[in-house]
């Protein structure tokens, strides 16, 4: 069950469907094992002050999103998910005092505190021209962060656009990059998804195979996936 706590919505390991076999890609799982590595180490040595947390930044559809959730559910931990989007459109001093009470929250127990899309959360200086809003925010974020406890929480923010993010923010976590997929690992993803379907997926490889240009990315493949779920309904 997932349920709000104070405008943040908290997913349950055992409620999290992606699962960490699913996750194609040499590269991708490489850097998934790394932060797997980091966040057990810490929880479980009882790391007070080690790394709080990460910015997965890399295009649209590369997987960061469901790499926080499938570290979630793997390391049986609550994730905490803010949708940047949805706290950047707060009223003014709304979002601080959010901020505030989501890493209270989640201090009580060991978590992983997802900040999606946060580019709109933490934006650089020059950017927000003198929000001042903005500056609040971003200060009782730092603050909140030099102070987590990372034997009990980790930080992990995504982004598609690193170039817009505050450098105070990138200073303060460990920046991992996320490559577009290759081709051989879009098509076994989409074996899997067509699998999940119950359709054939002979086509969608052919295609994938003849406009690699323009599926190069999961979210395009998705979309061919979908329309060719609705013609075989
Ligand atoms: N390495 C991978 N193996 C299997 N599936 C993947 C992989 N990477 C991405 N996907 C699938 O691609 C889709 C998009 O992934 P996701 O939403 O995590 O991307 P994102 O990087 O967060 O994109 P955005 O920047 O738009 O938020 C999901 O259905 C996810 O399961
Ligand atoms: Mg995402």
């Amino acid at each position: 069950m997932t349920n709000k706590q104070d405008e943040f919505l908290v997913l349950n390991p055992i409620d999290i469907r992606t699962d960490i076999i699913q996750l194609k890609g040499r590269k991708y799982n490489e850097i998934y094992d790394l932060v797997k590595k980091i966040i057990s180490h810490q929880f479980q040595r009882n790391i007070e002050n080690g790394i709080k947390g990460f910015i997965f930044h890399g295009d649209v559809g590369t997987g960061k999103t469901t790499m926080a959730k499938a570290l979630s559910k793997d390391l049986n931990l609550p994730l905490f998910f803010v949708d940047g989007i949805d706290i950047a459109r707060s009223l003014y001093g709304q979002s601080e005092r959010q901020i505030g009470t989501l890493f209270e929250i989640a201090s009580l127990r060991k978590s992983i505190i997802l900040i999606d899309d946060a580019e709109s959360v933490f934006p650089k200086r020059d950017w927000i021209k003198g929000q001042s809003w903005h500056v609040a925010q971003n200060n009782v974020f730092f603050h909140k962060l030099d102070n987590v406890n990372t034997a009990k929480t980790s930080v992990i923010l995504t982004t598609n656009r690193y170039d817009l993010m505050d450098k105070a923010v990138k200073d303060r976590l460990y920046s991992i990059m996320f490559d577009s997929l290759d081709i051989e690992t879009l098509k076994e993803i989409a074996k899997i998804k067509c699998v999940e379907l119950g359709i054939r997926s002979k086509e969608i490889l052919e295609k994938l195979e003849s406009k690699k240009e323009e599926y190069s990315s999961v979210r395009a493949l998705e979309k061919l996936i979908r329309r060719k779920y609705i013609e075989a309904i």
